[in-house]
């Protein structure tokens, strides 16, 4: 149940049934010559669209709401079609996206994210929203939100399944196993881009620092990566695990006490 497909009414009628929301979460950033500068964006929102058809089909909706597809990308910006923000400006964002949704009633707030730049301001944003709760809300009636941070990439199944499939060469940066789920939800746009070369083939690792620091030490913008290993087939693994995996975590988190 995407919540910009839905009618108001829509989401009042599912407030009524579950005060649980999924946002997904990414970057808009390079991944390599073969890899789609949305590809953090785009993980978690086909994990989460995939999890909201399948719960659709069993009359169990979930409600997804829009991709929060900009982060945290300024070590990115030496590599055309990069785009970031500060750090307070992503806390900011996500702090009156869970307060305009808590308004409404939404309670858990289970952020699905796609990039690890992303953790660090994200748990800040949400030490935010809990300090605003306790500081400036006391004695209000209104119940407090609960934000959990689950980063899809590093789903038990996710991480068994890109270890047997690549072993080493899925990488740090433009993995194997993100442009294979991107592949498998983009098969028409990987065909494009999935043929382009890449010297050495298996990238090198090391720090990054700033952005022309990483564009010297990484020069076509993979870290540690050989991502000719991506495939379609392998993203459809990713998939079917990840909804599996990601499935029951939402619902334990919905239903904590
Ligand atoms: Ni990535």
């Amino acid at each position: 149940m995407r919540l910009q497909l839905s009618t108001w009414p829509e989401v009042e009628t599912y407030l009524t049934q579950s005060k649980g929301v999924i946002i997904p979460v990414g970057s808009t950033e390079q991944h390599g010559p073969t890899g789609f500068i949305g590809t953090d964006a785009l993980c978690p929102e086909i994990l989460a669209y995939g999890l909201s058809e399948q719960r659709q089909a069993a009359g169990k909706p979930v409600m997804i709401a829009p991709t929060l597809s900009i982060g945290m990308a300024q070590h990115h910006l030496g590599f055309a079609g990069s785009v970031t923000l500060r750090p307070s400006t992503m806390m900011a964002m996500v702090q009156d996206v869970v307060n305009s949704l808590a308004k409404h009633g939404f309670e858990r707030f289970f952020f699905l994210n796609g990039h690890g730049g992303n953790i660090a301001t994200l748990n800040a944003a949400f030490s935010e929203i809990y300090a605003e709760h306790s500081l400036g809300r006391a004695g209000d009636n209104r119940p407090p939100v609960r934000c959990t941070l689950v980063n899809w990439f590093e789903c038990d199944s996710v991480m068994q399944i890109s270890a047997e499939t690549f072993g080493d060469d899925d990488g740090a940066h433009a993995t194997c196993g993100e442009v294979s789920l991107t592949y498998f939800g983009f098969q028409k746009d990987a065909a494009r881009v999935k043929g382009a070369e890449m010297t050495p083939g298996r990238a090198g690792d090391g720090p990054i620092f700033d952005c022309d620091d990483y564009r010297r030490r990484f020069p076509d913008g993979r870290i540690g990566s050989d991502p000719r290993k991506a495939t379609i087939e392998a993203g459809e693994l990713l998939y079917n695990a990840a909804i599996e995996e990601i499935g029951r975590r939402y619902d334990a988190f919905v239903a904590a006490g």
